[in-house]
């Protein structure tokens, strides 16, 4: 079985072909973070407009590196949502009317189980059930996932995704858009101990997340420092320590309360070099196993769609000529494979 995966939901079109015998055997990525920089933000007409200039050039281009035809697809996934609705219809139409027009069958896939499952890609993947850490930058949650399909949600912010609060703390910070990365590289140069921002809900019992102070916090500090490079460093600093910090806890907390020794990191912020030393430090000492995805299969991607959609479709799972998109969606609600 070979398939084809479309995503779209935000701003990068992601386009995949995954064997269920080989594998992965080819991905493509169009990132539009040129195309909104100037606007310090996604702008969700211009990512409609250019997942459709996008989308089908970059499926030949897939075929192309994969040395495949449009008659070696034997079936397409497509994100069907959570995620901005015009991006979302692009190319949930485009995928849907090619497995029309190509006589396969498609299905659409919730973005963040595509998160949840990039670790399958990788050379050890692994086994279930594990507690998956999802931070990307719509979501921020903690699931223990006992399947593919059984995904119970342990905790989730309750405000900003902590991939938003970097990118909102970038922007004061004046590091541009995407802020993630910029913030992320700039720490390595802060001083750890110029400043201390709190651990948000960690004084407390519970697993729910709340970012959205620590922005208010890094504002606050930066309006009360020198506001010279190394205060813009520092700042950057504490804000990443805590966010990892948090993090850190929740996972710690959450892999205790659940008995359970394996522990995934999914989603944009997964692909932070920090939390991933940090969580990989953490589990040695719980005797737990942490898996990642490849930093460039954090952040969305095509290749995720693919291999999720290749899971639900050899289960026999299948939509119907309709195209249905959801800008909200609970993975709770998922069919179970
Ligand atoms: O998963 P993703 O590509 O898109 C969503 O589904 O939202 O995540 C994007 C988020 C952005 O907020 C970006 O700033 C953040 O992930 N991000 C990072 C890093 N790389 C990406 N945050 C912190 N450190 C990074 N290295
Ligand atoms: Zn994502």
């Amino acid at each position: 079985m070979l398939v084809l995966g479309v995503e779209s939901s935000c701003d990068e079109t992601g386009v995949a072909l995954v064997d269920a015998h080989q594998g992965l055997i080819a991905h493509e990525l169009y990132s539009q973070v040129e195309l909104h920089a100037e606007y310090g933000g996604v702008v969700p007409e211009l990512a409609s407009r250019d997942h459709i200039r996008k989308t089908l050039p970059l499926i030949r281009q897939t075929l192309a590196d994969a040395g495949k035809q449009a008659t070696d697809i034997s079936g397409i996934s497509y994100t069907a949502g959570p995620g901005l609705m015009g991006a979302l219809l692009v190319g949930a139409s485009i995928a849907r009317s090619l497995a029309w027009a190509w006589q396969v069958p498609a299905i659409g896939i919730h973005h963040m189980e595509g998160h949840l499952l990039a670790p399958m890609l990788e050379d050890s993947p692994p086994e279930f059930p594990f507690i998956a850490l999802l931070v990307s930058g719509g979501h921020s949650m903690l699931v223990q996932v006992s399947g593919v399909g059984q995904y119970q949600i342990l905790g989730e912010s309750l405000d900003d995704a902590a991939g938003e609060a970097f990118d909102k703390t970038a922007k004061l910070l004046d590091l541009g858009y995407p802020g993630g990365p910029a913030l992320a590289k700039l720490a390595t140069q802060g001083n750890a101990d110029a400043y201390h921002f709190p651990r948000p809900m960690t004084d407390r019992p519970g697993l729910d997340f709340s970012f959205s102070g620590l922005k208010t916090f890094a504002l606050n500090t930066w309006q009360n420092s020198p506001q010279n490079e190394q205060a813009r460093a520092d700042i950057a600093r504490a804000f990443q320590d805590a966010v990892v910090d948090t993090l850190a806890i929740k996972c710690r907390r959450a892999l205790q309360q659940t008995n359970l020794r394996r522990l995934i990191v999914a989603g944009g912020v997964g692909a932070n070099l920090h939390l991933r030393q940090k969580l990989k430090d953490d589990c040695k000492k719980l005797n737990a196993e942490v898996y990642y995805p490849r930093p460039e299969f954090c952040t969305d991607n095509g290749a995720m769609i693919a291999y999720a959609g290749m899971l639900r479709l050899q289960a026999g799972q299948v939509d119907d000529l309709a195209i249905r998109t959801r800008a909200r969606w609970s993975l709770e609600e998922l069919e179970v494979v």
